[in-house]
């Protein structure tokens, strides 16, 4: 009986989040009428578009699910009042980034998307209804959002006080690998003290997530648990990208170390790949946040101990940049540079604080010209990413349709997201094309140096020192 209680569930937020994982629950979930709803028009029509190449997110498997649910029991709309009057369930998933003025600017999450979910979903939601945090939040969010939930109310005279539940449930999904990650998780983590609300969401992941991977903490801890992960693998990335430099230095090969490292049961092989450092919307903005806690509470050690994480992540990008400059002669001043992936990781559109974007402002302030090739990456976003430059420098770039166009007449190519199709690169040709000396700068680990030293070319292996590297 009470599995069917939920008959209509909103999400606010049809980002990375809330398309993907509104799109398995449609998939799992046929009687569950699923709304989407996010006050981005453009978004809201690319994820209605006929065409579905056209959806605003890309994820490997999400293109079959919206064609099969949607406008069937999965719904993308810009009318966000009429999803959260209709819902039984809510999930709230805005973005939380990182706040950039007044207290707290540079580490705080800025809440006043969450806060403004909140108080719609206080004047349009029914009573009764389950309000379950999926964005990633600090630490007592919950708090805030029962309070305005309770609190805003006040003014409105006219109706009866509505009560709401509140859960925290966040999202472990990383992009690229969105809808594997949502159809097969290590675990789901559902935080709150309301018995039944707990029990209803559990009884929708039940549908295709076996029970001893749901587990349920107090609210706290769900939200606490939600930032430490992220801190935690990025801990890792950091961790590796500091030996990458020592090997650089002393003829150790960083994956070497890596799988000697890994084959450590209790350390484990993933998340020790080296490379330019990490990127996406979550880890750097979820550190801060750890920080910002930490900072708060007075905690300063433990504040600086994740800081240095971060830290580092910075030192990488830039000792990149500047070892591409000292490789080139100390000048790329009217030198052409290839830029191979400008997403933060293969397999996804997003470039939030992708690596290419710090690795090209440098190359850009240092007065080089920048040929980009994405495969996924549409130009106005490299536009939109890159645009702060503009303001500091006349920037020379463009967005080229494939690796060649890119590597004409250009001095170094530089390889930043690990797309698969740069694993097989027709260096030979590509050589033939180049200025000379021609250089092939790695930072993933993914090319075939072989070959590419082979045609002719210098090439820099992240983590590898260039006198004792065996290319040379
Ligand atoms: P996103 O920016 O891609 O999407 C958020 C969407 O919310 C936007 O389309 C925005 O227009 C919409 N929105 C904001 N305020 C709104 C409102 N009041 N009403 C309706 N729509 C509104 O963000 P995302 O990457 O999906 O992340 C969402 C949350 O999930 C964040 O807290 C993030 O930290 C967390 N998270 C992200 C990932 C990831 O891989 N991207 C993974 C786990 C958790
Ligand atoms: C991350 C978390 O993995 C996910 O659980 C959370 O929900 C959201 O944040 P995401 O940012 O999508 O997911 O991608 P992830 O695979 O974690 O990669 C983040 C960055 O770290 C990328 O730039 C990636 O290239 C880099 N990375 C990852 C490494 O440099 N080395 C690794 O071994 C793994």
């Amino acid at each position: 009986m009470e599995k069917n209680e939920i008959k209509k569930i909103c999400c606010i937020g049809a980002g990375y989040v809330g398309g993907p994982t509104m799109a398995v629950f449609a998939k799992y979930c046929p009687n569950i009428q699923i709304t989407v709803a996010d006050i981005n028009e453009l978004r809201i029509n690319a994820w209605n578009h006929k065409n579905t190449s056209k959806l605003p997110i890309f994820e490997p498997g999400l293109e079959e699910i919206i064609i099969r649910r949607r406008n069937k029991n999965l719904f993308f709309t810009c009318n966000v009042e009429n999803a959260i009057s209709d819902a039984d369930m809510i999930f709230i998933s805005v973005n939380t980034p990182t706040k950039t003025k007044g207290i707290g600017a540079g580490k705080a999450s800025d809440l006043k998307w969450v806060e403004a979910s909140a108080r719609q979903i206080a004047k349009y939601a029914k009573s009764n209804t389950i309000v379950v945090e999926k964005s990633t939040l600090p630490v007592r969010t919950a708090e805030t959002i029962k309070n305005i939930l309770l609190r805003s109310q006040e003014n409105d005279l006219k109706i009866e006080k509505k009560s709401f539940s509140v859960l925290s449930n966040p999202e472990f999904l990383s992009e690229g690998q969105a809808i594997k990650d949502l159809e097969n998780p290590d675990r789901v983590l559902i935080g709150g003290d309301d018995e039944k609300a707990i029990r209803l969401l559990t009884n929708i992941y039940l549908n295709w997530i076996p029970a001893h991977k749901i587990i349920k903490t107090n609210l706290w801890s769900s939200e606490l648990s939600k930032l430490t992960s992220n801190a935690f693998l990025a801990q890792r990335i950091s961790s590796i990208n500091s030996i990458s430099a020592i090997c650089e230095e002393t003829g150790a090969d960083i994956n070497q170390v890596k799988n000697a490292v890994g084959m450590d049961n209790r350390i484990g092989q993933q998340f020790l790949k080296a490379g330019p450092g990490f990127g996406g919307s979550c880890f750097q903005k979820d550190i801060l946040n750890l920080v910002y806690l930490c900072e708060y509470y007075k905690l300063d050690d433990v504040a600086n101990y994740w800081q240095g994480v971060v830290d580092i992540n910075n030192w990488q990008k830039s000792r990149i940049s500047k070892l591409i400059l000292d490789y080139l002669f100390g000048n790329v001043s009217g030198k052409k540079i290839t830029i191979l992936g400008f997403a933060f990781k293969a397999n996804t559109n997003d470039t939030r604080q992708s690596p290419s974007i710090q690795i090209c402002k440098d190359l850009l302030l240092e007065g080089a010209e920048i040929s980009i090739y994405d495969p996924k990456v549409e130009k106005d976003k490299i536009e939109d990413d890159l645009k702060f430059v503009s303001y500091q420098v006349e920037t020379k770039w463009s967005r080229k349709d494939s690796i060649e166009e890119a590597s004409k007449d250009s001095d170094a190519i530089v390889v930043l997201t690990e797309w698969e199709e740069f694993y097989n690169i027709n260096w030979d040709f590509i050589y033939t094309i180049m200025r000379k000396p021609a250089w092939v700068f790695d930072t993933r680990s993914c090319i075939n140096y072989q070959k590419a030293n082979k045609a002719g070319f210098n090439v820099w292996t992240l983590g590898n020192a260039m006198e004792n590297n065996s290319q040379f």
